[in-house]
């Protein structure tokens, strides 16, 4: 087979056989096929997108592109979670030791930052000393010694996902389906969960802009969950704002033990506990949705979600003094305030611009060699449908560079669109897909 070729009969539309995916993804992680043409390829699904079949067949290729995890000797019942990315989505770090601190092991494989969307991995690594490199049974025995694993992608499982995510990232391609339905669920299907919660995001900042489009999006990852024998529900959450109020790798974590100790944000908080009632309950905790929100609630406020937390930054290698202090985590050096032009009702955010204007300030990568600035970022302290009088602060900006903090001014501004009427608030969550 020609890669050439390939490409070819994707830029013409035409539907890739097994074969020719199972071929492609195979070259490509063994090096053979260059970036170019992978590029090249992945900008033509973009633009022809693909049927379901070839959708489910690239999942299975990229899934089967390196070993695949049973996890079962060291747990009998592990759950993920995974969201298609957002501005200001910190969730994992907060639902993932609620979780397992009800007794559920979660063992997760995170990613990096996607255009303007944070990645949980980068965030993380605002700890200093904290590492998301593992071993297989390094893995395993942080999974049955505390029930909590944040590992990154090893090269070992689903590494053409690690491969073209990194170059979708800065080739404007990762709004896809069929490419996002692949790399989530390679990765899930491969790191050997037994069930998974699936946080889809619409809106403004999301990859896919509205509930029809996040649902086709969900319901994909769904059916490829459910045939391969995995309990799987997908939500449909918003993101036509920021979640929570912090955009930015320390920034974020900074919210996120905050929101473990029972403050934070309270949409933010309210996402975190759907999240993680959902997964409560497919993993048998609880017979109701309330029912599970009430177990999560009292593993956060008896501190149990929170010593969590911090035995996973422990053992991964992170210094927990910055957990327990928060001022010690990274700071930037100018602090300064967003004012509202005008005065009225906040009607909408362009929230992807906003996600840039903090990748602009240095928490993100414009290239794949960029370094990230973990103190740079926004803390916004407005939402859709406030009421804000002129010259009020709309947030903070946290930057390390003059020029890029005015910039991110003139971005955040421009992003906010006004009412002179009343707006009415968004709801977090718009539906459930299930199987
Ligand atoms: N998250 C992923 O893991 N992959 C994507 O393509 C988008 C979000």
């Amino acid at each position: 087979m020609r890669m050439v070729d390939v490409i070819a009969k994707k830029r013409d539309g035409k539907e890739l056989t097994t074969a020719e995916i199972d071929w492609f993804i195979t070259e490509y992680t063994a090096g053979a096929v260059p970036d170019y043409q992978a590029a090249a390829l992945v900008m033509a699904i973009y633009l022809r997108g693909m049927s379901r079949r070839e959708t489910v067949d690239l999942t299975l290729a990229m899934a089967g592109s390196g070993d695949t995890l049973d996890l079962h000797d060291v747990a009998p019942f592990v759950i993920d979670k995974h969201s298609s990315g957002g501005v200001g989505d910190k969730t994992t770090l907060v639902v993932q030791p609620i979780v397992a601190a009800c007794g559920v092991p979660v063992g997760k494989m995170s990613g990096r930052g996607l255009g303007s969307s944070g990645g949980t991995l980068d965030k993380m690594e605002s700890i200093r000393g904290w590492s998301c490199n593992m071993t297989l049974p390094q893995f395993k025995r942080q999974l049955a010694e505390i029930g909590l694993v944040l590992s990154g992608q090893t090269a070992d499982l689903a590494p053409a996902d690690g491969k073209l995510y990194a170059l979708r990232d800065v080739t404007a391609t990762v709004a896809s389906a069929p490419l996002i339905a692949a790399s989530i669920m390679s990765k899930k299907l491969a790191a050997g969960a037994d069930a998974m919660v699936l946080d889809v995001k619409m809106g403004s900042g999301a990859f896919m802009p509205t509930v029809e489009s996040a649902r086709d999006l969900a319901q994909i990852m769904v059916d490829i969950g459910t045939d391969a024998g995995r309990k799987t529900v997908a939500m449909i959450s918003d993101m036509n704002q920021p979640l929570g109020s912090a955009i930015g790798n320390a920034l974020e974590v900074k919210e996120a033990v905050e929101t473990l100790q029972g403050g934070g944000p309270a949409t933010f908080w309210a996402h975190c506990l759907d999240v993680a009632a959902y997964m409560l309950l497919l993993a048998d905790k609880a017979g109701t949705l309330a029912e599970a929100k009430e177990l999560a609630r009292a593993a956060r406020d008896d501190g149990r979600a929170f010593r969590k937390f911090r035995d996973m930054v422990a053992f991964q290698g992170g210094d927990v003094a910055q957990i327990d202090d928060l001022t010690l985590l990274p700071q930037a050096q100018f602090v300064e305030p967003i004012i509202a032009p005008r005065s009225g009702f906040i009607a909408a955010f362009n929230t992807a611009a906003i996600g840039w204007a903090s990748v602009h300030l240095g928490a993100g990568r414009l290239v794949k060699s960029d370094q990230i600035n973990y103190a740079v970022g926004l803390v916004l302290s407005c939402a859709v449908g406030d009421e804000v009088a002129q010259g009020q602060v709309l947030g903070m900006i946290h930057a390390d560079d003059r020029a890029k903090l005015e910039q991110a001014r003139a971005e955040v501004v421009t992003a906010v669109s006004w009412s002179d009427t009343r707006v009415a608030p968004l709801p977090h969550i718009y539906e459930t897909v299930t199987a």
